[in-house]
C-alpha cells in the first residue's frame, strides 16, 4: 500500500502542487488544512489532475489533539509541514498571529508527531531566513539574519528542529529553504490563488498582463545590480514540489537533520522578469520605477550544490516555462478558484 504522508497546508499554493508530485511518486497525500488561505475548489482540481482527490482533514495545526487523531487514524509515515502564514509585510503589522500560527503551530505538530511515533518531517523554511546576506549565491551555512517577524518565525522553527534532532536522535528532518516560487501546474487547473492585492512580484505581474491592474510598480531602480532592479531566484512551483519528493526519499534512508536550499541558482532582475512575462503572455506589462520597498534587499539567489549532492535534485524548468504556466493559470482562472463555475465545469 502507498505510504501515507500528512500534508499540512496541502490545499495551498505549494502544498497542492506537492500533492500532485506525491501521487505521481507513488505516495498517498492526506491534506490537513484549516482553509484560512485556500479554497475547497482545489480538491476538485486535484481530482481532475490525479484521477481522485486526496483525503482532506479540515483542522488547525495548533490543535494537537486533532493532529494526533489524524496521524493515528490514517497510519501516517511522514509529515510535510507547509501550514503557515507567509507574508513578510503582513507579519510586521500582526506579529502575534505569525508567531502563533508558525511557531506555536509547529510546536503542536511536533508534540503530536512525537506522541504518535511519527518521526519524519519535511519543513517549509524560506530564503527569508538569510536577510541581506553578504555573499551571493547564499549557501546553507551563510549567516541567518531575517528582516521580518515572518522570517524570524522560520528561524525559530529551524532552531527548534535542530534542538529536537539533537536531543532525540530518532528524528529525520529536512529543513527546505525555498527561494521565489512562481508558475503553476501545466494543466492550468491549480495555481496561486491570490486574495486582495498581491504582495509578491509573480502574481502582480500576471494580473497587470491580464489587464486587472493598471501597471506594476518596480520597487527600486537604483540597486547595485545589472539593471538597477532587484534580483531574485525564481523557481517553478512544480520543481519545488518535486524537491519535496527528493527530500522524503532521502529521509527514508537517513535519520538526522538536513538543511537544503531549493532554488535554481540563477538570479533574474525584476525588469528581466517583466520582459520574460510579456513575451510568454504576448501582452504588454506597463510599469513605473517606484521607490525601494522597505525591508527589500538588492539580490538573493541560491547556491544549489547541496541540493544536487544530497538530494540528487535540481530545478529543470526555466523562466519561459514558469511564465507560460503562470499565464495559462491566469487566463483560465481570472478570479483564481472563485472563477465562474461554468467555466470551471468546461475545464474539468
Ligand atoms: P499558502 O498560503 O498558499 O498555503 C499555506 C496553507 O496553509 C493554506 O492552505 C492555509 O489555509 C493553510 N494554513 C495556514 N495556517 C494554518 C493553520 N494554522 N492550520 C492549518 N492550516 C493552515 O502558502 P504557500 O505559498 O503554499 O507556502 C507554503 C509554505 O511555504 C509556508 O510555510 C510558507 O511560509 C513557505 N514559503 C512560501 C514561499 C512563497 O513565496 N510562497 C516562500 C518561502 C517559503
Ligand atoms: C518576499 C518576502 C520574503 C518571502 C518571499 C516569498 C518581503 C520583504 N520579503 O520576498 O520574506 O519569503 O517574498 O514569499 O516581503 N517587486 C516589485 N514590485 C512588486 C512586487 C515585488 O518590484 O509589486 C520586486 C521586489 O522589490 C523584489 C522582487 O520584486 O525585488 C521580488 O519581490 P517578492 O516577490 O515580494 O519576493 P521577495 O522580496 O524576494
Amino acid at each position: 500500500m502507498a505510504q501515507r504522508i500528512l500534508v499540512t497546508g496541502g490545499a495551498g499554493y505549494i502544498g497542492s502542487h506537492t500533492c500532485v508530485a506525491l501521487r505521481q511518486a507513488g505516495y498517498e497525500p492526506v491534506i490537513y488544512d484549516n482553509f484560512s488561505n485556500a479554497s475547497r475548489q482545489v480538491l476538485k482540481r486535484l481530482a481532475a489532475i490525479c484521477g481522485s482527490a486526496p483525503e482532506v482533514i479540515e483542522g488547525d495545526v495548533r490543535d494537537r489533539a486533532a493532529i494526533e487523531t489524524a496521524l493515528r487514524s490514517h497510519d501516517i509515515r511522514a509529515v510535510i509541514h507547509f501550514a503557515a502564514l507567509k507574508s513578510a509585510s503582513e507579519s510586521i503589522e500582526m506579529p502575534l498571529a505569525y508567531y502563533d500560527n508558525n511557531v506555536h503551530g509547529t510546536v503542536q505538530l511536533l508534540s503530536a508527531m512525537r506522541a504518535c511515533n511519527v518521526a519524519s518531517l519535511v519543513f517549509s523554511s524560506s530564503a527569508a531566513v538569510y536577510g541581506d546576506a553578504e555573499r551571493m549565491p547564499v549557501r546553507e551555512d551563510s549567516q541567518r539574519a531575517a528582516q521580518s517577524p515572518y522570517g524570524r518565525t522560520k528561524i525559530i522553527c529551524e532552531d527548534l528542529l535542530s534542538d529536537i534532532s539533537r536531543a532525540e536522535p530518532g528524528w529525520s528532518i529536512a529543513r527546505l529553504r525555498y527561494f521565489n516560487p512562481f508558475g503553476a501546474h501545466e494543466s492550468g487547473l491549480i495555481g496561486e490563488d491570490t486574495r486582495g492585492v498581491p504582495p509578491n512580484l509573480g502574481p502582480y505581474l500576471t494580473q497587470v498582463a491580464a489587464g486587472q491592474r493598471v501597471q506594476l510598480s518596480v520597487f527600486g531602480g537604483d540597486y547595485d545590480t545589472r539593471d538597477g532592479t532587484g534580483v531574485r531566484d525564481f523557481i517553478h512551483v512544480v520543481d519545488l514540489a518535486e524537491g519535496h519528493i527528493a527530500a522524503l526519499r532521502k529521509l527514508e534512508g537517513d535519520a538526522g537533520l538536513l538543511t537544503v536550499n531549493l532554488g535554481t541558482g540563477t538570479g533574474y532582475t525584476v525588469l528581466e522578469m517583466i520582459a520574460a512575462f510579456a513575451k510568454a503572455s504576448g501582452r504588454p506589462v506597463p510599469y513605473v520605477i517606484a521607490p525601494r520597498r522597505k525591508g527589500d534587499i538588492a539580490e538573493c539567489y541560491a547556491d544549489v550544490s547541496r541540493a544536487r549532492e544530497m538530494l540528487d535534485w535540481r530545478a529543470r524548468r526555466g523562466l519561459a516555462e514558469m511564465c507560460a504556466d503562470a499565464w495559462r493559470w491566469q487566463i483560465r482562472n481570472p478570479e483564481g478558484y472563485a472563477s465562474d463555475p461554468h467555466r470551471e465545469k468546461a475545464m474539468l
